[in-house]
């Protein structure tokens, strides 16, 4: 052991989930979004929330303590911090905490799905399909999670401006979120998303500037027609939702649609041999093995033996500042 233990540190980890629940149940009951622009007192609270008085105000209590909520006299109004739970902020995170709310509750499970190395949910096309409340504003999220960390992705892909127009598709790209990201980087690049049809209305309500094209990941070519090419092909954080063998697959289908002299750009939490590190990449691994059949983080040498596979020859990875990674593969 390299240092001495400390109890408080790990008290203080075993305890931290209260301040998840309790963002998470105050964007679920709508408290921010009450508060928002309006200090309001308990009474008030509970009236417009239809909530319990005694709940609420162990509600506002513990979010006092976490700095989400401020109390002056009666009245309580959020904080700087917690009015980004509002949607109606410009720079909300609410649809993040929603996200984050849905894998409080899913990873209560979690000793399920080491026992088993199986998923605790249902696949997303089901989610997709049947919750599509649900999945929508998972959708927002990612959108949301690319906007705060995804801004590195152009510089990484190090995709070259100027005519003529090249045509990037993103497959699996959702809200289009990376594709809206490089299209404002690269000169005279149009981007199209590709994705299952229950994901087109996030992408009009988010980036309706990015063509979207219904297609299917586990079908031959996503669906796409026979001798139809592109200058790019991203794809963007769907590795990690897949088994090796799926992963093969998708890694030669995304680069049979690759135009001569042009590029697949993976973009995914890569992993280092001994998988314990990036720390960030690390810790989103068990979020893998329980939100997604076969899902896992991917060392450098085993996308690398999918590019391979595929007839492509892989760049070195390209790491930025923060978990996620580019790994580029040219076709001559
Ligand atoms: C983890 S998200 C990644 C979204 C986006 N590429 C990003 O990097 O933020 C996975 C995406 O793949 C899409 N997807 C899942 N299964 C698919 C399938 N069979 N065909 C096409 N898209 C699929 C989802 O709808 C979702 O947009």
């Amino acid at each position: 052991m390299s240092e001495e233990a400390s109890p408080y540190g790990v008290a203080d980890q075993i305890t931290s989930y209260q301040e998840s629940a309790l963002i998470g149940t105050a964007v679920e009951l709508g408290l921010p979004n009450a508060l928002y622009g309006s200090p309001k007192t308990l009474d008030q609270l509970t009236v417009e929330l239809g909530t319990d008085s005694r709940g609420t105000m162990g509600l506002l209590s513990g979010l006092v303590a976490f700095g989400m909520i401020e109390r002056e006299g009666d009245a309580f109004s959020l904080t700087a911090n917690g009015a980004l739970l509002a949607d109606d902020h410009p720079d909300s995170i609410a649809m993040i905490s929603r996200k984050e709310w849905f894998f409080y509750k899913l990873w209560a499970s979690m000793p399920e799905a080491v026992k088993t190395g199986h998923t605790q949910t249902r696949a997303w096309r089901d989610r997709l399909e049947n919750d599509p409340d649900q999945a929508h504003d998972f959708l927002r999220a990612l959108d949301d999670l690319c906007r705060l960390y995804g801004g590195d992705l152009p510089e990484l892909a190090g995709l070259s401006s100027g005519p003529p127009a090249r045509r990037l598709l993103d497959v699996g790209g959702g809200a289009g979120s990376h594709s809206a990201n490089l299209v404002k980087a690269v000169d005279g690049l149009e981007a199209t998303v590709l994705d299952l049809p229950g994901a087109e209305p996030v992408l009009k309500e988010r980036h309706p500037e990015i063509a979207f094209v219904p297609g299917d990941i586990d079908q031959p070519r996503f669906g796409r027609p026979d001798g139809e090419t592109w200058d790019y092909v991203l794809v963007s954080n769907i590795l990690h939702d897949h088994p090796a063998e799926e992963n093969e697959r998708i890694v030669r289908e995304a680069a049979g649609l690759v135009a001569p002299g042009g590029s697949l750009v993976i973009y995914e939490w890569v992993i280092d041999e001994g998988r314990t590190s990036p720390p960030g990449v690390a810790s989103f691994t068990p979020m893998m093995v329980i939100e997604n059949e076969g899902g896992w983080t991917w060392t450098e040498a085993e996308i690398g033996a999918w590019i391979e596979a595929a007839g492509l020859e892989a760049r070195p990875v390209n790491r930025g500042p923060g978990p996620i990674a580019v790994i580029r593969a040219d076709r001559p």
